[in-house]
């Protein structure tokens, strides 16, 4: 898979993971869409990669996706990438009580997605090398104990990638999940972790190669270790 002059669309691109990724796409020769709720973050962008296309938009809510299809096909004539990158991670505990409006986490994690497929889909579908790639977590192979929700909507969104996988795998559509492990950005569970400009080259590069289900660092480890011993990785995952 190749990123020149293809139009992409990237979900939460202002900040982290996903201005990393607007990035490296559009030093590949990309047109780059970006939508993230904070006009000043989109403005701000604008000025760091010219031409780049900003939407405002709050994916938590149904009715604001519903422009984007509008606003990208006035702005691009459509697009052939879609990135569901934009995400966000409650930590609580049950006992203690949901936090308020815990429905939008659901809403952002996993509806978000799932809409942008149904909606771009078609178009995806009509041209030439397209491609979904939905950014996942490594939690979305395992749980942790602090955010139930996250976890549970990083493993749905796993297993809608999969099964979507298999049924578009004779079309133009190439179906890419990426399970980051911790990178350095606002969001991000605990301090340290990858650069997100060196985790988002690493993960272009294994897209260019062929790759569709992108594991990197601690998360390829965990991943083998979980199939070799899970046991051993459920005792010392329940306790972080
Ligand atoms: N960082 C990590 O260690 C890590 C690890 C595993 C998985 N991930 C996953 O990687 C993805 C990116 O994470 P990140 O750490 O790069 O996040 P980040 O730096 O916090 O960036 C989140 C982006 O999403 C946008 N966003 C948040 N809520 C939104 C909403 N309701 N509607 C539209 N846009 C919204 C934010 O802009 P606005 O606030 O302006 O809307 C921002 O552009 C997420 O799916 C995350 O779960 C991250």
């Amino acid at each position: 898979m190749h990123f020149k002059n293809k139009r992409v669309l990237i979900t939460g691109g202002t900040s982290g993971i996903g201005k990393a990724f607007a990035r490296v796409l559009s030093q590949k020769g990309a047109a780059v869409a970006v939508c993230a709720r904070r006009q000043e973050a989109l403005k701000k962008l604008q000025s760091v990669i010219p031409g780049i296309v900003t939407i405002s938009v709050d994916l938590s809510k149904k009715k604001e996706i519903a422009c984007l299809k509008k606003i990208l096909q006035k702005e691009m004539g459509g697009i052939d990438i879609l990135i569901n990158n934009a995400g966000k991670m409650a930590q609580f505990d049950v006992s203690d009580g949901f936090p308020n409006r815990y429905e939008n986490e659901i809403a952002l994690n996993l509806n978000a997605p799932v809409e942008l497929c149904r909606l771009f889909l078609p178009q995806l579908l009509k041209r030439d090398r397209t491609a979904i790639i939905n950014v996942t977590s490594g939690y979305a192979l395992w749980p942790n104990k602090t955010s139930p929700l996250y976890c549970a909507t990083k493993s749905a969104l796993h297993f809608f990638t999969k099964s979507i996988r298999w049924q578009l795998e004779n079309s133009t559509v190439k179906v890419i999940e990426v399970l980051p492990p911790l990178v350095k950005t606002p969001s991000a569970a605990k301090k340290g972790g990858m650069d997100p400009l060196v985790f988002a080259k690493k993960v272009i590069s294994q897209i260019e190669d062929g790759k569709t289900e992108i594991k990197i660092a601690e998360v390829k480890a965990l991943s083998i270790f979980m199939r070799l011993t899970p046991f051993v990785i459920d005792r010392v995952l329940r306790k972080m």
